[in-house]
């Protein structure tokens, strides 16, 4: 376990230093869909770290967001989710908030994990039964246990925009709570629940590559990870909900609402 945090925390950092000197330089976009975007950027951070994890782990299959994954030969007993720029609105646009996300799962579970913020140096590292860390120092979900005193955050797909029931959810959790954030990225929402900044967050049609390393950090941080509806969350799932647990089943009872809401 120790060398598979290591190895990702190294790559981690590598590839983060690549995207927080490009950061301050202009930018090259191009569109995968309507309003998904990528930078030369997240494909040099992807090819770094998909080559670093191949190194060290020749045997992994490897799932990667600008697809430089590769799939192992045993079945896949050992994955890993990269996403090499987790924000990249975010980061086309100037505004400072952006992560490498790297996990590894062992038979679908999260074992290890690292996401990095180059900007803020924010380093988040869990490995599964030996807790969660910030820069070295151990994080705890918060203790808030209402919903009304919380904050909370979500997030908006890139794909069949117009097709997301999250509009109704938002609406309902602002008005039950201190406020929704929208910080545009996944990874980093994860990681704000389990250092205890955010209460919850939730969000719609993620993939394994944005939640592996964060989900993990949420629970051995102290949380709650299931779907939306309380049911096993399952990296890819269509639905995720995140939590210090303590707002959980409050959580999953507004989520029912507005679900209602959102087919009236
Ligand atoms: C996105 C971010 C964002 C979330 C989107 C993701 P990307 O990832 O995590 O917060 O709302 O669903 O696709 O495209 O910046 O890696
Ligand atoms: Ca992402
Ligand atoms: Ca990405």
């Amino acid at each position: 376990m120790n060398e598979f945090l290591k190895v990702a925390g190294d790559t981690a950092r590598e590839a983060g230093a690549i995207l927080r000197r490009e950061f301050d330089r202009p930018k090259k976009i191009s569109y995968k869909g309507e309003v998904d975007i990528v930078t030369e950027s997240d494909k040099r951070s992807e090819e770094i770290i998909v080559a670093r994890i191949k190194e060290h782990f020749p045997g992994h299959a490897i799932i990667a967001e600008e697809g430089g994954g590769v799939s192992a030969a045993d079945g896949a007993k050992y994955c890993w989710h990269v996403d090499p720029l987790d924000g990249t609105t975010n980061f086309a646009h100037g505004y400072p908030c952006f992560a490498v996300s790297i996990g590894l799962s062992e038979d679908g579970e999260p074992i290890a994990g690292v996401v990095f913020n180059p900007v803020a140096d924010e380093f988040f590292t869990a490995a599964r039964g030996e807790g969660a860390y910030l820069n070295g120092q151990p994080i705890h979900v918060s203790s808030v246990e209402t919903l009304s005193t919380s904050l909370v955050a979500t997030g908006f797909p890139t794909h069949q925009r117009k097709r997301s029931a999250n509009m109704n959810y938002y609406w309902e959790f602002t008005l039950r709570s201190h406020g929704v954030r929208r910080d545009g990225s996944a990874a980093l929402d994860l990681c704000s629940v389990a250092c205890g900044r955010f209460d919850a967050y939730w969000e719609f049609r993620l993939n394994s590559w944005d939640t592996a390393a964060g989900v993990l950090l949420v629970r051995e941080a102290g949380g709650k990870v299931t779907a939306i509806d309380g049911a096993p969350y399952h990296l890819g799932g269509p639905s995720l909900l995140a939590s210090n647990g303590l707002i959980h089943e409050e959580m999953k009872e507004v989520s029912e609402l507005a679900e209602r809401a959102g087919k009236l």
